[in-house]
């Protein structure tokens, strides 16, 4: 990892002399990664369930007994705020003979949860608390018929979910480098605006890679990004897996030395940070965007959640104009320009499955990415 002390004084070099940080060699990337049903399996079950996930941020359910569900690869799982400092995950599967407890996508301020099927009623702490005709299972003690608990961890309003031990001791040696990376965003302060779910047609990690480099603003994004930001100059810091991608907005050329203060640095980069596997948040200075990559069914599709939250609340008609206009440049740019492309990316891999993708040293967001990916998956 790179120094952190200094990345003002980097970027600001970089700015200078129209460069980027490389990695040291060149990578090649198999494209039988992003098409092969069996790596697909295997990712799911490693990367998904022996690895910490990051599902969700607390801000989505800011009040007592607000919730949502979200299926993560084959298990449905309930998240419900508790109180105002716990949150829990469940598994959203009634005790009585199965059915989802919560059907819809999300709710807010439930006093408890009634399974649709026969009404068995459960908490927001997941015990049942009623069930008709009680004496039909007197035999079964309420008390064994809670919800399934899985273990959710709230760092700084990232909320991480963990299947099983493995991905226990994982997270417990990730918490340092996010600790590093997510120092200055608190997103437990943020206020949520606005999501929208994409389905596309590509792998996950193809997904991923889209926000990886910003090789491409200039090309591919000649019309939406390259106004604001410059293209092919990032600084480059990996925190373990994760990684940070810090990149000047254009503003910065208006007048020299303008990074030199935290404010700053901030009003004029753009940081987007991956975190590990399948988390993406892009910050600008009043509002950060965070996008949810989980790979689909087949190993050509993904289902994708972007969400958008601000520092304040938006209140005013013209903050809302604000931030629908931000929720839409990001929507726009990644739904009409990354995805579209990525979509005949995919489908390009058909055609020669022997090839292998090349990530020049000007992409060393990529390389780590996918070499990180190796690495999780040699360690199960
Ligand atoms: S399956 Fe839930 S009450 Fe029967
Ligand atoms: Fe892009």
């Amino acid at each position: 990892m790179k120094s952190t002390i200094n990345i003002k004084d980097r970027l600001h070099n970089l700015v200078i002399n129209r460069e980027t940080d490389y990695a040291n060699d060149i990578y090649r990337n198999p494209v039988k990664e992003y098409i092969d049903s069996e790596r697909n399996l295997l990712e799911k079950k490693i990367l998904f369930k022996n690895n910490p996930v990051c599902i969700g941020i607390a801000s989505d359910i800011p009040n007592k007994g607000d919730w949502f569900t979200l299926d993560l690869i084959d298990t449905p799982l309930l998240i419900v705020r508790k109180n105002s400092t716990d949150i829990a995950a469940y598994i959203n599967i009634c005790t009585h003979r199965g059915a989802k407890v919560a059907k819809e996508d999300s709710g807010k301020k439930a006093f408890s949860f009634k399974c649709p099927y026969h009404s068995w009623v459960y908490s927001l702490e997941g015990k049942l608390i009623s069930r008709p005709r009680e004496n039909a299972f007197d035999k079964i003690d309420k008390n064994e018929c809670s919800l399934k608990q899985i273990n959710i961890y709230n760092h700084n309003g990232f909320l991480w979910l963990n299947m099983n031990k493995k991905s226990e001791i994982k997270y417990k040696k990730n918490v340092k480098d996010l600790n590093l990376l997510l120092k200055d965003y608190n997103l437990n302060n943020y206020h949520f605006y606005k999501k929208k779910i994409i389905n596309i047609n590509m792998n996950w990690k193809l997904a991923a890679d889209t926000f990886l480099e910003l090789y491409h603003i200039n090309s591919l994004h000649d019309e939406t990004l390259s106004p604001i930001i410059m293209s092919d100059i990032a600084l480059f810091d990996s925190f373990g897996s994760n990684i940070r991608i810090i990149g000047p907005r254009k503003s910065v050329l208006k007048s020299k030395n303008k990074l030199q203060t935290n404010k700053e640095f901030k009003t004029h980069t753009i940081q987007v940070i991956t975190l590990f596997p399948n988390t993406v948040l892009v910050t600008h200075h009043e509002h950060v965007e965070v996008w949810h990559i989980l790979p689909g069914e087949k190993e050509n599709e993904s289902k994708v959640s972007f969400s958008l939250y601000s520092k304040e609340k938006a209140i005013t008609k013209s903050a809302k104009q604000h931030w629908d206009n931000n929720f839409n440049l990001a929507i726009d740019v990644v739904q009409a320009e990354d995805f579209p492309l990525g979509e005949d990316v995919q489908k390009g891999f058909y055609a020669d499955p022997k090839r292998k993708l090349i990530f020049g040293k000007n992409e060393p967001g990529l390389q780590h990415f996918h070499k990180s990916i190796n690495q999780a998956l040699k360690e199960g």
